[in-house]
């Protein structure tokens, strides 16, 4: 689904511009996502996508302040480095140091800073960036909307020790997950998430390697079945999917890696991380434009740009 000609001729010398900073971004579905959220809510603004190398970053946000966009997502490599860049920052930047969205600011004098939504851009006077951090609240999001399961006092295995499996693990134990198991390839990567959650999640019991007993729910934090030839993201010698009641695959690309297939296959209820996608951007949206997001519509942009289907 995207602009039909109508909206693109009305691009005017008011329209306003969001943006997504990434290297490689030229697969990003977010482009797709917000335009028809934004067509939905009837905001003339719109979406697009650079791609940024790192060494640009802080001159890529300075010139989207310079020109008074509206808000910048952040993706790969981008998230831990706007730490270093962005002004201000929200709770959520702070807590899982890591920074996918910035709203920007301005001042239209007496030392009041506004949302740039309300803000006419005339007026601006000096721009300020503040930095969000909405990927680790759509991971617990999106397994209580897809898979139903509210995560207080479940048991989890978790597979993956990087970036996106790192901040998986520290927001499962902050949404109070009894007892979490930890696997990863490189297990001393395990072992460094875990001691931050034994400082920063006393309650939560760490185990590290595979359970014995069965689990709750499996997620795959790695990036093992984003190509076809990607062996599973576990030991099928040490699990089996069939001690599991469901599972989760961060990856949404393709819609069913081996993991999910196996998921599938043992009678565990499962979904992918579309709907991380989904309310990851969701939340951006509602941060920059102060509205309701217009979630199924986001949805089916977002299956239509990757599945071909809505
Ligand atoms: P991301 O930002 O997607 O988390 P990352 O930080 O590079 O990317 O982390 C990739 C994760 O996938 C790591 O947990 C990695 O395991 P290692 O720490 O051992 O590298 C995991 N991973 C990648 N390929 C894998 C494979 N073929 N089998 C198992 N785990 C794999």
């Amino acid at each position: 689904m995207g602009l039909d000609a109508h909206s693109i001729n009305s691009i005017s010398a008011t329209t306003r511009i969001c943006a997504v900073y990434g290297h490689p971004v030229k697969h990003s579905a977010s482009p797709t996502m917000h335009n028809a959220a934004m067509e939905s809510l009837g905001l003339d603004w719109r979406y697009v996508a650079y791609d940024v190398l790192p060494e640009n970053l802080r001159e890529a946000i300075a010139g989207a302040a310079a020109m008074k966009f509206v808000g910048l997502n952040l993706t790969v490599p981008h998230k831990l480095l706007a730490m270093e860049i962005v002004n201000e920052f929200d709770d959520s930047a702070r807590t899982w140091g890591a920074v996918n969205t910035v709203l920007f600011e301005g001042e239209i004098g007496g030392g009041e800073w506004k949302p740039m939504r309300d803000c006419n851009p005339e007026e601006v006077q000096a721009v300020r960036t503040r930095g969000f951090n909405t990927d680790a609240d759509a991971i617990t999001r999106s397994i209580q909307e897809d898979l139903g399961i509210s995560l207080a006092g479940k048991t989890v295995l978790l597979l993956g020790a990087g970036g996106a499996g790192r901040t998986a693990a520290l927001k499962l134990a902050s949404d109070g997950v009894k007892q979490l198991h930890l696997v990863n390839r490189t297990m001393s990567k395990a072992e460094a998430v875990a001691n931050e959650i034994r400082a920063r999640f006393p309650n939560v019991a760490i185990k590290l390697g595979y359970p014995e007993g069965t689990v709750d729910l499996v997620v795959n934090g790695t990036s093992a079945g984003l190509k076809a030839d990607d062996p599973l993201p576990f030991d099928t010698q040490l699990f089996s999917l069939k001690k599991a009641a469901a599972a989760y695959d961060m990856i949404y690309r393709p819609a069913q890696t081996r993991f999910l297939q196996e998921a599938e296959r043992s009678g565990c209820k499962f979904a992918n991380g579309l709907g991380m996608l989904l309310y990851q951007g969701a939340k951006a949206l509602e941060i920059w434009s102060g509205k309701n997001p217009p979630i199924e519509i986001m949805r089916r942009a977002l299956q239509q740009q990757i599945y071909g289907r809505s």
